[in-house]
């Protein structure tokens, strides 16, 4: 099936270009929603978070889901409050049996957190865990240039992915590139600004969508795919969850790319002004 395309990563393993996001899928309810996402529409790759409050709804689809542990792609994120070195390898373990695994297909640090200033140990400690195996390809989230830089010299190992903040009015694109020279490939979180702006009825992508008989969410899933960038969009409609699969019958132009590009506003254009250096979380 076209929507099972993968991108390489750095560390020799693959991923699907597309996700299911979980924010706010959760419970009875979210676990049908993500059965809905895997076994009717085939998503494989699900990206969850401890923080998410929904780890254990993950590790019962997985338990009712025909498909086979061996090819679901489930990927959760260390909390800041696990930063110390032993507290992550702990939380990491935790957070399996919460799940019901006995490893992560992908694992990442949720955020930089540069105040608290253990991301490095925290990254050591993920590093440790790929060893263990517990962990097969590990990354981060939310890391700027500089926090790339600084776990790089200090441990020897570049991320494999780094899941940032990315739609049309917030594109990223200077630590797109930032990642692209490390050969990580960047994740796309809140693509279509998780319906606080309102970049799905912006009249640019919405011409575009229309030109194609495309939805703007499908437009805005294209320009990350044209981008190589991994997205991860959240439904929990299974209509919408089978709309966003079906981006790979139609291509954007060149101008079609800038014209989205151009809809960027810089810093303002964040969801919710979670800027990494800043933006704190220590549950
Ligand atoms: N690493 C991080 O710090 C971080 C931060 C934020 C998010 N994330 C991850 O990224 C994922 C995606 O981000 P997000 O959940 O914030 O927001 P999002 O994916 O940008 O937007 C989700 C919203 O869009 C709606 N939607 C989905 N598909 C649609 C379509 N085809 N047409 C119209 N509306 C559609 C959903 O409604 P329905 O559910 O009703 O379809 C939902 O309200 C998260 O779920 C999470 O896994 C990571």
């Amino acid at each position: 099936m076209m929507h099972n395309e993968k991108y390489q990563l750095n560390d020799g393993s693959s991923l699907p270009k597309i996700g299911l996001g979980t924010v706010n899928i959760q419970g009875a309810i979210g676990v049908n929603n993500m059965l809905t996402a895997v076994e009717e529409n085939g998503y494989r790759l699900i990206d969850t978070s401890t923080n998410y409050n929904n780890e254990g709804a993950v590790g019962e689809v997985i338990r009712r889901s025909s498909v086979p542990r061996e090819e679901l792609i489930i990927s959760s994120k260390l909390p800041g409050a696990a930063h110390d070195y032993d507290k992550a390898i702990g939380m990491i373990q935790e957070s399996l049996y919460r799940i019901g695994i006995d490893y992560f297909d992908k694992y990442l640090i949720h955020w930089p957190l540069p105040k608290q200033d253990k991301y490095v140990q925290a990254w050591q400690a993920l590093i440790d865990a790929q060893k263990f195996g517990l962990i097969k390809t590990i990354g981060v989230s939310n890391f700027l240039a500089e926090h790339l830089e600084r776990i790089i010299d200090e441990t020897g190992v570049t991320p494999a992915t780094n899941q940032i903040e990315r739609h049309p009015y917030f594109n990223n694109k200077a630590l797109v590139e930032t990642n692209k020279k490390y050969g990580i490939v960047t994740e796309a979180w809140s693509p279509f600004g998780r319906e606080i702006n309102d970049v799905l009825e912006n009249e640019t992508i919405k011409e575009i969508a229309e030109k194609y008989g495309k939805s703007p969410a499908q437009v805005i899933i294209r320009w990350n795919l044209q981008n190589d960038v991994l997205i991860i969009p959240k439904s929990s409609s299974a209509e919408r969850q089978k709309e966003n699969l079906e981006v790979y019958d139609f291509e954007l132009t060149d101008e079609d790319l800038s014209a989205i590009d151009a809809l960027d506003k810089g810093e303002p254009g964040r969801v919710e002004d979670q800027h990494p250096n800043e933006y704190e979380e220590y549950v």
